[in-house]
């Protein structure tokens, strides 16, 4: 199972601007690209503060055969919106969520975050790459992409200059 932790970000590391919930502030050229990146994979892990933002654009989406898992500690509070084999609810440790997701059949599973959901999954060392595209912004507050201390050492892929565009797509192997 690779796990690829797929990211849009300011210059200055925040996932979103100040206090705004979302992504409008992305670029088009960035918006365009996640969307194609995101066909490669079966299924989808995020927390669920990223899921209330996505919630509605992904009732449209429940039919493509992938899989999503919204990380909570109250799974209970979803079960309206639980649609099995679709989207599930989890407040299982990354560790088992990967092993469930491994046990499915599923073979590539994309991290969308937010900074909870990469924390958790980088210190449990089960993130392969990580996909970042560095906005030409700064923002000085919002979410930052990690909370908790760590210390990742990464490998360059690739870059790759979007369209038309000022952002940067870069690829890291992450080291174990
Ligand atoms: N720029 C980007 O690429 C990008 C990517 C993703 C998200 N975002 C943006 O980032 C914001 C959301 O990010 P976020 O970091 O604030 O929230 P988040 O990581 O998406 O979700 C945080 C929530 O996860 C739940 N959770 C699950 N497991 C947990 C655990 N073990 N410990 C603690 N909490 C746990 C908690 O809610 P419960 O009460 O449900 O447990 C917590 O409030 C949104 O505005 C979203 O649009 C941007």
């Amino acid at each position: 199972m690779q796990v690829v932790l797929i990211v849009a970000q300011s210059l200055d590391g925040f996932i979103t601007r100040h206090d705004e919930p979302g992504v409008a502030w992305a670029s088009k050229a960035d918006q365009r690209w996640f969307g194609q990146a995101l066909e490669e994979f079966d299924c989808q892990v995020m927390a669920s503060g990223t899921y209330a933002i996505v919630r509605e654009h992904l009732r449209s989406k429940l039919e493509d055969g992938r899989l999503r898992i919204v990380m909570t500690r109250r799974p209970q509070s979803y079960l309206a919106d639980q649609q099995s084999g679709a989207l599930e609810f989890s407040s299982q440790p990354a560790l088992e969520i990967l092993e469930s997701l491994k046990n499915s059949d599923r073979t590539s599973c994309v991290l969308l975050g937010g900074a909870t959901a990469h924390d958790a999954f980088l210190q449990a060392g089960l993130v392969d790459e990580i996909w970042v595209t560095i906005e030409p912004r700064l923002f000085g507050q919002g979410t930052p992409v990690i909370k908790k201390r760590q210390d990742q050492q990464l490998e360059m892929i690739d870059t790759q200059r979007l369209p038309e565009s000022d952002s940067l797509v870069i690829r890291y192997r992450v080291k174990k």
